[in-house]
């Protein structure tokens, strides 16, 4: 199943093989435009045959970036390196998405961070401001402004980062949101839920959201949760749930090899919804299983295509699969 196709809406993908988002660092200019490195990165993964790469996390404010050399779209400045980038891809044959992020009071970019309750992480981050109605309903707006960009870029998929513990995450959790305003308390969701919406104005491609399906921690959200506002996703029109977990408090995580999957196949069951498993998947066996048994519809790949960026070639050859060349690859493949 792993190199059968996968339609969602009216994007195909070759196989089942995704990139998962991983955050390059590299912009020198510290402006949040495409460099040579990413144009040379996400192709090389297009040669290497995965079916959809999802850009790294991509800031839609400058105070929302992680670093000072994150990748952003604030600006419709940054629309013409997105536009080059997501040609090269579609050249050779792979569909590209690109991860809309705001990194909230996870931020270390100078200047005002931001976040629902003025918390910081841990006690090297500084203390974020609690967001006003205002701060709110702006960055809703650069979402949408971001996804807007996306769209002119000729991006095919937009994933929206509600995980691991970014602006979007902090609203979901009861650790990290204290507000008793309409955002807090039994409306945690409801910040998620007006991205979604302002998102959905201005894009009808696939829409993607990653969450963390457990806070590891004892007061902290659990898969139970994110199943219900998996349900939610879906009713506003969500296509994947991609599901990693953690990182939204500090926290000791017992990893092993496909340790989120059961979250991916809990919330694909209980919800309805498709879901992408991701986390130490590292073989095409291992992938396959996943698909076979129904436990997630997309394999995302994250280390292991920095690696190898010929992976799906790897797991072709384990499952005895005889995948393409590229053209001018033939004699050695
Ligand atoms: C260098 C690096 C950067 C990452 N950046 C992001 C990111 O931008 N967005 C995101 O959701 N996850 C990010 N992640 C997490 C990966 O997408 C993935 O979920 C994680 O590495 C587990 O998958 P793996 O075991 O296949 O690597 C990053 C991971 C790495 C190693």
């Amino acid at each position: 199943m792993l190199f059968s196709p996968y339609t969602i809406r009216d994007v195909t993908l070759k196989n089942r093989i995704v990139m998962s988002p991983m955050c390059m660092y590299a912009c020198d200019r510290e402006d949040g435009t495409v460099h040579n490195w990413h144009l040379i990165h996400y192709a090389t993964r297009a040669v290497g045959q995965v079916g959809l790469i999802i850009v790294e996390a991509t800031a839609v404010t400058k105070q929302g970036r992680i670093s000072a050399r994150d990748l952003g779209i604030w600006d419709d400045d940054h629309i013409d390196g997105l536009r080059t980038l997501t040609s090269l891809v579609h050249e050779q044959g792979a569909k590209i998405g690109i991860q809309l992020a705001h990194a909230g009071r996870k931020a270390t970019v100078a200047g005002e961070i931001f976040a629902p309750s003025p918390i910081p992480f841990d006690d090297t981050m500084r203390t974020p401001k609690e967001m006003t109605k205002i701060d709110i309903e702006e960055t809703i707006h650069a979402f949408q402004q971001g996804a807007r960009r996306a769209k002119e870029a000729r991006f095919d998929v937009i994933e929206i980062h509600a995980a691991h513990g970014y602006l979007i995450n902090e609203f979901l959790s009861p650790l990290t949101n204290k507000r008793t305003d309409e955002y807090g308390g039994e409306n945690r969701y409801r910040f998620l839920s007006e991205v979604i919406e302002a998102v959905k104005e201005v894009w009808d491609g696939p829409l993607f959201v990653r969450i963390s399906a457990s806070d590891y921690h004892p007061d902290g959200l659990k898969v139970n949760d994110y199943i219900e506002y998996a349900k939610r996703m879906k009713a506003q029109g969500v296509d994947l749930i991609d599901v990693s977990s953690g990182a939204v408090v500090p926290a000791k995580i017992q990893v092993y090899p496909g340790y989120q999957v059961p979250f991916a196949e809990t919330i694909r069951r209980e919800a309805d919804v498709a879901t992408g498993a991701v986390g130490l998947i590292t073989s095409g066996l291992q992938a396959e299983e996943i698909l076979r048994n129904g436990r997630a519809d997309l394999i995302f790949i994250g280390r292991e295509l920095l690696r190898n960026p010929y992976w799906p070639k790897t797991a072709a050859n384990e499952l005895g699969i005889s995948l393409e060349a590229p053209k001018p690859y033939i004699r050695g493949w």
